[in-house]
């Protein structure tokens, strides 16, 4: 967000710059969603709810689970929140007591430590290999484990990195679950409906009654209906939790705006069209750009299965000097360099717990990600 809101003000002054650093998909919200809002305005529905969701939407949250997911929720163990994020933040703070430990792969999405900081816990990092396509393994999990180890933190398909969990190293890392009695999941599925070639997205709750209980699922509306402004999003979890996350928010946010409950209920009325054709969409770009890519002096990259991002390693880049003369001694550096010279926006890795990578959105339109990342390939190729 601090690099968006860098790109957005050079914009306003007029630079020429390409912005993709967007964690958000470049559609426009599904009408269905916003026609519902805009009735709910109409017939008045403009006051108070439950603070955890109104029950129909809570019940439409838990007919999905179990279409999509296998997962069984009553309306009861759904929390409807401002956004995952805050699914993720009651969440860390009705599990963590101050001490305990997170297990979070890396990298990982920004908020995960921070958030799990914010509840008095200790975020401990595992790195989740590059040459194994970053996928968290239950067996580099394990050897973290202490007697202190309260969460994992499971993000399929990941923000930044693309990977999505196989089934079976799901089933060896929900096995591991069950091994530490003491250890809950908090799964953040929010870019499950982007998989591509073949990729499959699975639900660590959904294999066994045991992970079902220890686990609370979370997602949202943001990416898969383009709801990102809407601040639409939900945690699942066994009654207790559930219910300790409804009085978390009972005492701070309240209900998710009116209007926008009823959206959600729009979104997930018969939209699986939409929501298909732009993943369809996702997937021609990511084609497009893996095959430039590849052609780049200094990329290397674990083609991502899942999201919107490609996140490759720059690291041979480092150390060299930019077309204006500018040591990049660091990847900020060189995203900085890349965003004032050569008019291109992307995110650094560090802000995601790497030194050598840079994340690229492709939630952007192919005539904007061509010429995006025909000033990437000009800025590579005049590095000294
Ligand atoms: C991995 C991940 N989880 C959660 C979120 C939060 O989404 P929201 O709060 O918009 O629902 C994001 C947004 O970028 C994300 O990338």
């Amino acid at each position: 967000m601090a690099f968006d809101a860098r790109a957005k003000a050079m914009l306003a002054q007029g630079r020429d710059l390409i912005n993709l650093t967007a964690g958000e998909p470049d559609f426009p919200t599904v009408p269905a969603a916003a026609e519902a809002a805009i009735e709910a305005i109409r017939a008045g529905f403009t006051h108070y709810t439950e603070a955890a969701g109104i029950r129909p939407l809570r019940e439409a949250i838990a007919a999905k689970l179990h279409r999509d997911n296998g997962l069984q929720y009553a309306a009861e163990e759904i929390a409807v929140t401002t956004g995952a994020k805050f699914a993720l933040y009651a969440a860390f703070q009705v599990l963590c007591d101050p001490g305990d430990e997170v297990l979070v792969p890396s990298p990982y999405w920004v908020s995960y430590p921070e958030q799990a900081k914010l509840a008095g816990a200790v975020p401990v990092f595992v790195e989740a290999a590059e040459a194994d396509g970053f996928i968290p393994r239950a067996q580099q999990l394990e050897g973290r484990i202490t007697a202190r180890t309260k969460v994992l933190v499971l993000n399929s398909p990941c923000n930044p990195t693309g990977a999505v969990i196989p089934q079976d190293e799901l089933a060896r890392i929900g096995q591991l679950v069950l091994r530490h009695p003491r250890l809950y999941v908090l799964s953040d599925e929010i870019y499950e409906k982007m998989v591509y070639g073949g990729a499959r997205h699975g639900s660590i709750a959904a294999l066994d009654a045991e992970l079902r209980r220890r686990t609370v699922t979370i997602n949202g509306f943001s990416k898969a209906y383009a709801m990102t402004g809407w601040r639409l999003g939900y945690a699942a979890a066994d009654r207790e939790i559930a219910r300790a996350i409804g009085n978390l928010l009972s005492q701070t946010t309240s209900n998710v705006t009116s209007v926008a409950q009823r959206a959600a209920l729009g979104a997930l009325d018969g939209t699986e069209g939409e929501v298909a054709a732009m993943v369809a969409e996702f997937a021609r770009r990511r084609e497009h750009v893996l095959g430039r890519l590849a052609a780049m002096p200094h990329v290397r990259l674990q083609p991502p299965r899942g999201a919107f991002y490609v996140f490759p390693n720059l690291r041979t880049a480092l150390g060299l000097r930019s077309p204006g003369g500018q040591l990049l001694r660091d990847v900020d550096t060189l995203a900085l360099r890349l965003m004032e010279e050569a008019g291109l926006a992307t995110v650094p890795g560090s802000g995601f717990g790497t030194a050598e990578h840079i994340r690229i959105s492709y939630a952007a339109a192919l005539p904007m990600l061509q010429a995006g990342l025909d000033r990437l390939e000009a800025f590579l190729r005049a590095l000294a």
